[in-house]
């Protein structure tokens, strides 16, 4: 039988339509529940499938691969970060490799500014001193946290969700500064934001400091002890990338010696945070889990964009958001 593996319950209309448009003889193979396949259960059922539609907690790697065997014809991520799926292994293998770009980045950008809003204010800590019953008087200083108004936004990657936060910024009259590997005219002219050729020179200017590169060897440990060094003892770190692009042992020091003012995260090295993970210690810090894109429209619409995807491999058109064009030039 052909089929395509489905490995987590999908929101709204998303399973349905894809059992409509796929149709006879196509059929999906759904892991029918909120958690993720175990690993041993993916390597079992992908034996065969000619599509899988994944999340981000599935590693789609050479293994998975060779279990699917040569009919594995696309894989389709519920995520706009694909660094779970080894697509080296899947370009040489043929497979098309798809993401969810666009219908997340207004949704991950107003998360960013939840965190960079509540970490410069010290909201956890505010909510605790109530919940406390800690609150006794009004105090000059008591929880006295940091202007966002007016403030320095450095933007780390200006793809489409790091512009999106900068837009943003302009309605609190920041300054704004980028980082990327390119320039981009257009944003620069929308925004106001400044270009920096060098990391370092963002990092020492930037009040606020807003991270948004995929995960890639040349991301991973981006930020760490000399970073930290060099951005101002007010500064706060957000990141809603991916966990690895901070280290986070270099983080907690930072923070715990107040080299740094705050950080928000919605991403960690390690997914779900560890109980013993060091940030849990730390007061000023925002930590959330890892719920960028959370909201019922949007998880929804890149469920319904990853079928798109899907299903557009499997009837042999270019998929809307396809991560490796070469995927069909092997041998050329
Ligand atoms: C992504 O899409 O990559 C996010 O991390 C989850 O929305």
């Amino acid at each position: 039988m052909v089929f395509v593996l489905v490995t987590r319950r999908l929101p709204g209309e998303a399973l349905p339509e894809l059992r409509r448009r796929l149709g006879p003889p196509v059929g999906v193979r759904l892991w029918d529940s909120d958690d993720p396949m175990p690993r041993e259960t993916l390597l079992d059922k992908v034996r065969g499938a000619t599509g899988l539609l994944c999340l981000l907690t599935d590693r789609v790697d050479g293994e998975v691969f060779d279990r699917a065997g040569p009919g594995l014809k696309v894989v389709s991520n519920v995520a706009v970060g694909y660094d779970n799926v080894d697509v080296g292994q899947a370009t040489q293998r043929g497979i098309m490799v798809t993401n969810t770009p666009g219908v997340l980045t207004e949704t991950t950008a107003d998360l960013a500014w939840t965190l960079i809003l509540a970490a410069c204010r010290r909201l956890p800590e505010a909510i605790d001193h109530l919940r406390e019953l800690q609150w006794q008087t009004w105090r000059t200083l008591e929880l006295a946290g940091l202007d966002v108004f007016g403030a320095t936004l450095g933007v780390v990657g200006a793809g489409r969700i790091g512009q999106a936060v900068a837009r943003r910024a302009t309605g609190f009259s920041m300054r704004i500064l980028y980082h990327d590997e390119r320039r981009d005219p257009t944003f620069e002219r929308e925004t106001g934001a400044g270009f920096l050729p060098t990391l370092a020179e963002l990092l020492r200017k930037a009040d606020v400091v807003t991270l948004h590169v995929p995960l890639t060897d040349g991301t991973r440990g981006l930020i760490g002890r000399r970073e930290f060094e060099l951005m101002k003892p007010t500064a706060v770190l957000v990141n809603t990338s991916r966990g690895p692009v901070v280290d986070e042992a270099a983080l907690a020091e930072a923070l715990a010696c107040r080299r740094i003012f705050a950080a928000g995260l919605d991403v960690y090295e390690r997914e779900p945070l560890p109980a013993d993970s060091p940030l849990r210690q730390l007061t000023n810090i925002v930590l959330l889990p890892h719920v960028g894109s959370a909201t019922i429209r949007t998880r929804t619409r890149m469920a319904l964009l990853a079928v798109d995807n899907l299903v557009a491999a499997l009837d042999g058109r270019k998929p809307p958001s396809l991560v490796n064009p070469d995927v069909g030039r092997r041998g050329e």
